[in-house]
């Protein structure tokens, strides 16, 4: 099929799916999301349209316009996978209304008939309900529809990331692209991030305001001096422990606190990514969290993109949510291929 690809990204945030599509060749029209710290990183780095808008207010006849003449419609999307996630277990809130934000895209794929649908979330999503009747609505409407768990390390992604990755066609099934790499030559943290300028806890580089480390009290920096790459609390002197370390429901927790490995595969990217005690975070040497540009280079987004217009602070919240939220750009580069293979 030599048609162009042209594709609408719902929930687009900063733009780590789009920007996967770019680099592979298909356009991607508009970005649509909710939250406007999306609006400057999804058009600077793509040159693409960001509508600020709630997906359950957009309709088919806001899309069309966007989709020219004689090209191959595809519409993306990864909806928030916070209320499906393993982190949110035991807090589900089954009147939250992220869990329908999926029926909106249901809603959508009807309204609009793409020929081609492309999903992305947790595995977890698997399980529920709601993404069965969204496979089921999308087989009703004549697609055939494939979907798979990927472990972003067998694609060369320097993290442990698992997801569902879901494809709809009217053309007949999309297979995912082959794994490019195995056990032996996983990226690593090394390969990715070891470049970079040192910085110390607290401080940011003056060539890269992204390039920024959160602060570490006192005891937190005697907590990443005791933490061995790849270890955990455990390796620390009691005194050192926290409460919930001590306790013995805490002792559940041994992924907390620690710092990565220069060697292997970084672990999964959270929003809350720049802090040492929310995750496995601790930069492989120098005493602080990874930077939100090491967390960037770790989801796979090219040194220079832009998160933030220039002049303006970097909020660390903001931008981590950002990047944590973000589908790796090498997935969106896999997740290209596989289409445009299957036109091809
Ligand atoms: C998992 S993130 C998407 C990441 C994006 N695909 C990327 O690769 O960078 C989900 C996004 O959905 C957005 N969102 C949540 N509720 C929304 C709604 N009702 N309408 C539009 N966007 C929404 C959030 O602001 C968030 O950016």
């Amino acid at each position: 099929m030599k048609r162009p690809v042209s594709a609408v990204d719902l929930f687009c945030g900063a733009g780590g799916l789009t920007h996967g599509f770019i680099i592979e060749g298909i356009k991607v029209q508009v970005g649509i999301d909710l939250d406007p710290a999306c609006k400057f990183p999804y058009e600077y780095n793509n040159k693409s349209v960001f509508l600020q808008e709630d997906i359950s207010d957009i309709t088919a006849d806001d899309l069309s316009p966007y989709y020219p003449d004689g090209h191959v419609k595809l519409l993306a999307g990864c909806a928030p996978c916070q209320p499906f996630s393993t982190y949110s277990q035991g807090h589900r809130n089954d009147d939250d209304k992220r869990w329908t934000l999926l029926r909106e895209f249901a809603r959508l794929a009807k309204e609009l008939r793409p020929e081609l649908i492309t999903m992305e979330n947790v595995p977890k999503l698997r399980d529920h309900e709601v993404f069965l009747d969204f496979v089921e609505t999308l087989k009703n409407l004549a697609y055939q529809v494939t979907y798979s768990v990927v472990d972003g390390r067998y694609y060369g992604i320097p993290q442990h990331r698992r997801r569902l990755v879901l494809f709809a066609s009217q053309y007949g099934e999309v297979e995912i692209e082959e794994p490019t790499h195995e056990v032996e030559n996983f990226m690593t943290v090394r390969q990715t991030i070891a470049s970079l300028e040192r910085i110390a806890a607290g401080e940011s580089s003056l060539n890269d305001s992204l390039h920024r480390a959160s602060v570490l009290t006192a005891k937190n920096l005697q907590r990443i001096r005791a933490s061995k790459p790849g270890g955990t609390w455990r390796d620390w002197d009691e005194e050192l422990r926290t409460n919930c370390h001590t306790k013995k429901s805490g002792k559940t927790y041994p992924s907390v606190y620690g710092r990565m490995s220069w060697d292997d595969p970084a672990p999964t990217i959270t929003t809350q990514c720049f802090g040492f005690g929310n995750g496995r975070f601790g930069h492989p040497e120098q005493d602080r969290a990874i930077s939100l540009r090491e967390a960037a280079m770790i989801q796979t987004f090219p040194e220079n993109y832009k998160f933030v217009p220039p002049k303006e602070p970097v909020q660390m919240k903001i931008v981590g949510k950002l990047i944590g939220n973000a589908v790796p750009v090498t997935l969106g580069r896999v997740i290209a291929r596989s289409i445009l293979r299957h036109l091809g």
